[in-house]
């Protein structure tokens, strides 16, 4: 476990850590030792993570290890954010009173976007999967705590969407992090953020950032839902990159 003090300074691992490795030597990674080398096996298998990552809307039922969120969390909190402000908020949605406020936040969200629909896609729309609330046995909100003094304004003052910015980082940091667990993971934003911030109880001044429902995935695909649903392609990466 990594263990922060009072002021979130790193104050080194538990003795527990399996990190140790005796002698009071660490493994690569910690602070204090040398950088590890990122060498051609590790480069490629990182590649599959890339490609293999997927958004997760079908899961298994069998439960997560109770501390699992906790260190993905944990994980998810080495991501970079503007001026060192790390301002995510991870909430943990366990009861079934605050899981079934959210479920009906997404009834009645979808059914709206369902109405916006072309006539040509509605029929297409309604037969894709676009949640996985009813089965994963991990669920959580993401919020940005956008007044957080942490970082004292750094980068922030032309730019205060680069709070936001650094919350989408770390929950994409715990996104890989999962996948190479053999976990999924899948993001919901068809939900409206003032009625989730009410359902959750969370300061009403934090921008919601997304719902994750996380478990185990019922398939695994190097295709996205969408694609393979026929609803979008992926473009070729040359046409996104422009220069001047
Ligand atoms: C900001 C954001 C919001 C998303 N919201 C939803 C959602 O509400 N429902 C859904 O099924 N997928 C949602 N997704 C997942 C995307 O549809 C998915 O990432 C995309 O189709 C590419 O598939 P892949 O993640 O498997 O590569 C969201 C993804 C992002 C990044």
């Amino acid at each position: 476990m990594m263990r922060y003090d009072e002021a979130g300074r790193y104050s080194g691992a538990a003795a527990s850590d399996p990190a140790d490795v005796g002698d009071g030597r660490r493994d690569q990674g910690r602070p204090g030792t040398a950088p590890p080398v990122f060498d051609r096996d590790f480069q490629a298998g990182l590649l599959d993570l890339f490609r293999w990552r997927r958004d997760v809307r079908r899961f298994l039922a069998d439960p997560l290890p109770p501390e699992c969120l906790e260190r993905l969390v944990e994980i998810a909190c080495l991501a970079p954010s503007v001026g060192l402000s790390q301002p995510w908020r991870f909430v943990g949605v366990e009861t079934p009173e605050a899981r079934s406020a959210i479920r009906a936040i997404f009834e009645e969200c979808n059914a709206d976007a369902l109405l916006d629909q072309d006539e040509e896609r509605a029929a297409s729309y309604a037969r894709l999967k676009l949640e996985g609330l009813k089965e994963a046995p991990c669920q959580f909100a993401l919020f940005c705590d956008d007044a957080t003094s942490r970082g004292h304004g750094l980068g922030r003052r032309t730019m205060p969407e680069t709070a936001s910015y650094s919350s989408v980082l770390a929950l994409h940091t715990l996104w890989l992090a999962a996948r190479a667990e053999g976990l999924g993971l899948g993001w919901l934003s068809i939900l409206d953020p003032a009625r989730v911030v009410r359902a959750l109880g969370v300061p009403a001044d934090w921008t919601f950032i997304g719902y994750f429902c996380l478990g185990r995935p019922a398939e695994a695909d190097e295709v996205p839902a969408l694609e393979r649903a026929g609803w979008e392609r992926r473009i070729d990466p040359a046409a996104v990159l422009i220069r001047r």
